[in-house]
């Protein structure tokens, strides 16, 4: 079992210069992750399939500089200087500063673009954190020769935890679990663990996701997790969650799709259900998200088609099925839910492998 001084990079060479190209996508969690304890361990197990077209890409060079003693980085979003991202990104250095001691030799500069609108209300913190956490690695992989794969995905996946918490999913696999938990033996707090053989009846399993705001959230996850404490639901929804995370894992296994639309949607609606009873309370569903649901529900009713909703920290619906009734879910999606998102736009995505190194 790895621990945090595992990750702790004991010796390395130094190099003048050296350039990377990284992307990672999003992820979309089944079982939530909300509420965390210090140093971002979670408090309850969550587990999400990665998406494929929904991705940031990120270049970023290393050019050694003279003083050791300050983090030197420029940071481009778009080709363009982004000045109200950097604090995001010098916290993040500096939680991972203790395995990541070579940085300060560098002037680094970031360069990052998504593949998605970045006012599309989809969290980017996600795969700009995943992505930026694969090309430390590169730069790690360069100056240390004993670094072995294993190793480079597991910091990986645990440095993009340090930037954003559920970032650390966004890294490698289809579906990723993060989090300690029974049903998953290498499972861990400190980073994300690929779940692997899930039933040919998820392959290519397809992610719609129907922009219902693109503003900016009112209140951010942050927030949100902090919220946690001292919420008179928590612990029961945590030990939830473990539950939910056993049931899924074998549906997964198994291919019981039905079983699975069950979690996924209860899943959802206890997320939003924490915010709506937490101290102050918020929501953040609009009422367009509450009318996607029910025509999810009676289109559902009305044709078995397997077709679910799951939502992130905001308004926006993900429709998650099976790719063989693709053709018949986007015909309704056309006719019956693209009426209730802004400007009439929604993303197609599915399940993807993961972060690549170009
Ligand atoms: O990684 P954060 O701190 O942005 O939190 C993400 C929380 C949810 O998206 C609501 C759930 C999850 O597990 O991804």
């Amino acid at each position: 079992m790895l621990s945090e001084k595992d990750f702790i990079v004991s010796s390395y060479s130094s190099i003048d210069y050296a350039a990377f190209e990284c992307s990672a996508p999003s992820n979309i969690a089944l079982v939530k992750y909300w509420g965390k304890k210090e140093n971002q361990i979670p408090a309850n197990p969550s587990i999400s399939f990665t998406l494929n077209n929904c991705k940031t890409i990120t270049k970023v060079n290393f050019t050694k500089k003279k003083s050791k003693n300050d983090f030197l980085f420029d940071l481009l979003f778009e080709g363009k200087p982004k000045e109200d991202f950097k604090p995001k990104i010098l916290k993040f250095f500096q939680r991972i500063e203790t395995y990541c001691p070579y940085l300060k030799e560098y002037h680094i500069v970031i360069d990052t673009q998504n593949t998605f609108p970045h006012s599309s209300g989809i969290a980017s913190s996600a795969s700009g954190m995943a992505a930026l956490a694969m090309n430390v690695m590169s730069l790690e992989k360069e100056i240390n020769s004993n670094l072995t794969d294993d190793l480079f995905y597991k910091k990986a996946s645990f440095l993009a935890r340090l930037g954003s918490g559920s970032a650390c999913r966004s890294i490698k696999g289809e579906v990723v679990a993060w989090g300690k938990n029974e049903s998953i033996a290498e499972s861990s707090d400190l980073f994300g663990v690929e779940f692997n053989n899930i039933n040919e009846n998820f392959n290519n399993y397809q992610d719609t996701i129907l922009l219902v705001d693109k503003g900016e959230k009112q209140v951010s996850s942050t927030v949100g997790h902090e919220l946690m404490f001292g919420h008179p639901y928590a612990e029961k929804r945590f030990e939830q969650a473990h539950d939910n995370l056993a049931k899924i894992t074998k549906i997964l296994l198994e291919g019981n799709i039905e079983e699975f639309i069950k979690i996924v949607e209860s899943e959802a609606l206890t997320l939003h259900a924490m915010m709506m009873t937490s101290m102050p309370y918020f929501i953040l569903m609009k009422p367009n998200t509450l009318e996607i649901i029910n025509k999810i529900w009676k289109f559902r009713n009305e044709t078995n088609i397997p077709v679910c909703f799951t939502l992130d920290a905001g308004a926006n619906v993900h429709i998650l099925y099976p790719e063989n009734v693709s053709v018949k879910v986007l015909q309704f999606i056309k006719d019956e839910l693209v009426a209730f998102c802004q400007n009439g736009h929604y993303i197609c995505d599915q399940i993807g492998n993961g972060a690549e190194s170009k």
